[in-house]
C-alpha cells in the first residue's frame, strides 16, 4: 500500500466508524431504556406485593374469625400462590443491591445474574468448587497423617482459611441471586474461617502434637461428607432443572417430597457423625487447655467447635422438621410452578421470535 491508498483506506474507515457510532448510540439509548424499565418493574412489583399483602391479611383475619371457607376463597388462595411464584420469577430478572459484606469486599459492582441458566451454572460451579477443594483437603489431610512436616500442615490450614473465606463470598453472591441458603450455614463458614485462622497461629508445641492427628482425621472425614453433600445437592439442582423441563408433570406434593429430597436419608447419618466428631474435638481441646504448655488458642478453639456442634445440630434438626412437617411444601411448590411457568415463557418467547415477520420473510 502506498500513502494514497492508505488515505483512501482511512476515508473508507471513517464511513465504517460513523456506522459504529450510530450503533453505539442506539445501544446506549437501549441501555438507558433498560434502566428505566427495570425501575418501572421494581415499582410495579412492590405495588403487587403491597396489594397482595392486604388481600392475604384480610383472608387470614377472616379465617381467624372462623368465616367458612368456600370455593372462591380456595381459588383465590391458589391464584395468590401462583402470583407469588410469578413475582419471584420476575424479581429474579431484575438487578439487586449487594449485601453489606459484598459491598465491603467487592465495592458496588453488580453481581446480579439475570439469566436463569447462568444462575444455575453459577450454583453448579459453586458446588464443584467445594468438591475440588474438599478433594485437595482430603489428600493433604491424609498426607499429614503419615508425614510429620510442619510446612505441609501449614499448607492445609492456609488452604482452609482461603477456602472458607472464598465460600463466604460465593454464598453472599448466591444469596443476592435468590438462594434460600440459611443464615447459619453462611455464618458457619465465617466461623470456620476464624477457626482455620486460629489454627494457623497455634504454635507448634506439645498440645498441637497431641491434637494434630485428631484434626487431620476430622478434615479427612468432612471431605468425604462434603463429597456426599455434593452428590445430594447436585441431585436437587438437576431435579429442579428437570422440573422446569417437564411441562405437564402432575406430581402430588408427597410424591414431590420424596422425589426432591432423594438421598437425604443416606447423607444424614454422616452429617450427624460429623457433628459428633465436632463435639469430640471440643472435648479434646477442653482437656488440652489444662496442659502446662497450653496457649490461648486452645480454649478459644474448644469454644468455637462447641458452638459449631450445637448450631449445626439445631439447624439440621430444624431443617428436617420443616421438610417433614411440610413447611417447605409451599415454597417448593412455588418454585415448581415458577420453574414451569418461566420455562413456558421461554418457549413462548422462542416461538414468538421464530414467527416474527422478519424471520418469515427470510
Ligand atoms: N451450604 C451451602 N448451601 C446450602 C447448605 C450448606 N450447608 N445447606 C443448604 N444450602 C442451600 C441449598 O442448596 C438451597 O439453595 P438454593 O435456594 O439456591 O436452591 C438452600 O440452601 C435451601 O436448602 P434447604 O432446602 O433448606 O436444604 P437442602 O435440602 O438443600 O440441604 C442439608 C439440606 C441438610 C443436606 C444441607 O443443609 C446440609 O448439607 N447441611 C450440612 C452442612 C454441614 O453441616 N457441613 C459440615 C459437615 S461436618
Amino acid at each position: 500500500m502506498d500513502v494514497d491508498e492508505c488515505i483512501k483506506e482511512w476515508e473508507d474507515l471513517i464511513v465504517d466508524y460513523k456506522r459504529l457510532e450510530s450503533v453505539n448510540k442506539q445501544y446506549l439509548t437501549k441501555l438507558e431504556e433498560v434502566g428505566e424499565l427495570q425501575g418501572a418493574c421494581m415499582k410495579e412489583l412492590q405495588h403487587q406485593r403491597y396489594r397482595m399483602s392486604i388481600i392475604t391479611g384480610t383472608l387470614k383475619r377472616l379465617e381467624k374469625k372462623r368465616v367458612p371457607k368456600d370455593e372462591r376463597v380456595s381459588n383465590l388462595e391458589k391464584e395468590i400462590m401462583k402470583r407469588k411464584a410469578m413475582l419471584h420469577e420476575i424479581e429474579a430478572t431484575l438487578p439487586k443491591q449487594n449485601s453489606l459484606y459484598l459491598k465491603i469486599i467487592l465495592g458496588n459492582v453488580n453481581v446480579s445474574i439475570l439469566n436463569k441458566n447462568d444462575k444455575f451454572k453459577y450454583k453448579d460451579e459453586y458446588e464443584k468448587f467445594k468438591l475440588i477443594l474438599s478433594a485437595i483437603a482430603f489428600v493433604l489431610a491424609v498426607a499429614n497423617l503419615y508425614i510429620d512436616f510442619r510446612p505441609l500442615q501449614l499448607i492445609l490450614i492456609f488452604l482452609l482459611v482461603w477456602y472458607y473465606c472464598t465460600l463466604t463470598i460465593r454464598e453472599s453472591i448466591l444469596k443476592v441471586n435468590g438462594s434460600r441458603i440459611k443464615g447459619w450455614w453462611r455464618l458457619h463458614h465465617f466461623i470456620s474461617t476464624v477457626v482455620a485462622g486460629v489454627l494457623l497461629i497455634w504454635p507448634q508445641n506439645e498440645p498441637w502434637n497431641e491434637f494434630r492427628h485428631t484434626f487431620m482425621w476430622f478434615i479427612a472425614y468432612i471431605s468425604v461428607v462434603q463429597y456426599m453433600q455434593f452428590r445430594y445437592q447436585s441431585g436437587v439442582l438437576y431435579r429442579l432443572k428437570a422440573l422446569g423441563a417437564r411441562h405437564n408433570m402432575d406430581i402430588t406434593i408427597e410424591g414431590f417430597h420424596s422425589w426432591m429430597w432423594r438421598g437425604l436419608s443416606y447423607l444424614l447419618p454422616f452429617l450427624f457423625g460429623g457433628y459428633v466428631f465436632q463435639l469430640y474435638i471440643a472435648y479434646t481441646l477442653y482437656h488440652l487447655s489444662y496442659h502446662p504448655e497450653a496457649t490461648w488458642q486452645i480454649p478459644y478453639l474448644a469454644a468455637l467447635f462447641l458452638v459449631l456442634h450445637c448450631c449445626n445440630m439445631y439447624t439440621i434438626l430444624k431443617t428436617l422438621h420443616r421438610k417433614t412437617k411440610g413447611g417447605l411444601k409451599l415454597s417448593y411448590k412455588l418454585r415448581a410452578i415458577a420453574y414451569r411457568l418461566s420455562n413456558e415463557f421461554a418457549i413462548l418467547d422462542q416461538k414468538w421470535r421464530q414467527n416474527k415477520p422478519e424471520n418469515k420473510t427470510e
